[in-house]
């Protein structure tokens, strides 16, 4: 904010850089809930700070002039970088070469770079709108509509991360469970809680889902798949554990159906997308 005020930006520019920041690190949030890697506190202060060139000029050399003001304020490279690279989806050695710029490409590379170079695209929906009207068949605008694609894209992808128990019968025979939607057969198990090894994950799951406490358990193998569930692009990762049972199956709500099977008639039943190749594992290594 000092920096905002030392540079005597006008009051809308300052209230502008406000808002990005607050968009951009809902989004930078979002993206690390997704399982992508983001520093936070650089997007908040290349959010706050990335339009400071605008001291200089509004024109589309503001980026550039924003990144030399940060530097000699000694902010960080990564910081400077965002300003640097904000304008429209970025600027090519081509066109900054002819904006009379040093000729290097001002392209947003990182994913803070990208978030804050979005979120100040989102912040003013009609600015789009705007810029489209001039640049329909610039270069510049081609980028800037690819990055919003990517970032929105990005925000709809979910990793989550899973546990699965081969729990076994005196017989040798394994627990499988037919979900009530989708109607698939499956392991017991479930997500991983904040805070929570695999391994209590595990006996916490089974616990729930058949009543059995899980005993001698052993890491066995892991299974990851990537589908599209709705709008939403998930990536699945099942750490897998093996164990015996202990009580008597008593399930819940999720499953309607459970039984003790061996891996021929396992083979033959509708599986879960990530039940498959751990079935696929367990054959080879009977
Ligand atoms: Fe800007």
């Amino acid at each position: 904010m000092n920096l905002l005020l030392k540079y005597k930006l006008p009051k809308n520019v300052i209230a502008h850089s406000r808002k990005v920041s607050r968009i951009a690190v809902k989004i930078a949030d979002e993206l690390v809930r997704n399982g992508f890697s983001v520093d936070l506190e650089s997007v908040e202060r290349g959010a706050l700070l990335h339009d400071i060139g605008r001291s200089v000029t509004h024109g589309l050399e503001h980026g550039y002039f924003g990144g030399k003001i940060l530097r000699k304020e000694g902010e960080s490279e990564e910081v400077a970088r965002i300003a640097e690279r904000h304008v429209l989806g970025g600027i090519s050695q081509d066109e900054a070469e002819r904006m009379g710029l040093p000729a290097k490409d001002f392209i947003p590379e990182t994913f803070e770079e990208k978030i804050v170079c979005y979120a100040d695209k989102l912040s003013d929906r009609n600015k789009i709108g705007r810029i489209e009207k001039h640049l329909r068949r610039n270069a510049a605008f081609k980028r800037m509509i690819e990055l919003v694609k990517e970032v929105d894209e990005m925000r709809t992808k979910v990793q989550e991360l899973n546990v699965y128990a081969v729990i076994r019968d005196s017989r040798g025979r394994i627990l499988v469970m037919k979900r009530r939607e989708p109607r698939v057969w499956e392991f017991p198990g479930g997500g991983v809680e904040w805070g929570e090894s695999p391994e209590e994950a595990v006996r916490r799951e089974v616990l729930e889902e058949t009543g059995l406490k899980i005993k001698g358990i052993k890491l066995l193998c892991t299974s990851s798949k990537v589908y599209k569930k709705g709008k939403v692009t998930k990536h699945s990762i099942y750490i897998v554990f093996e164990g015996r049972g202990e009580g008597k199956v008593k399930f819940g709500v999720e499953h309607s159906i459970a039984m003790w099977a061996d891996l021929k008639k396992i083979r033959r039943l509708e599986l879960g997308l990530n039940v498959e190749p751990i079935v696929d594992f367990l054959n080879v290594n009977k």
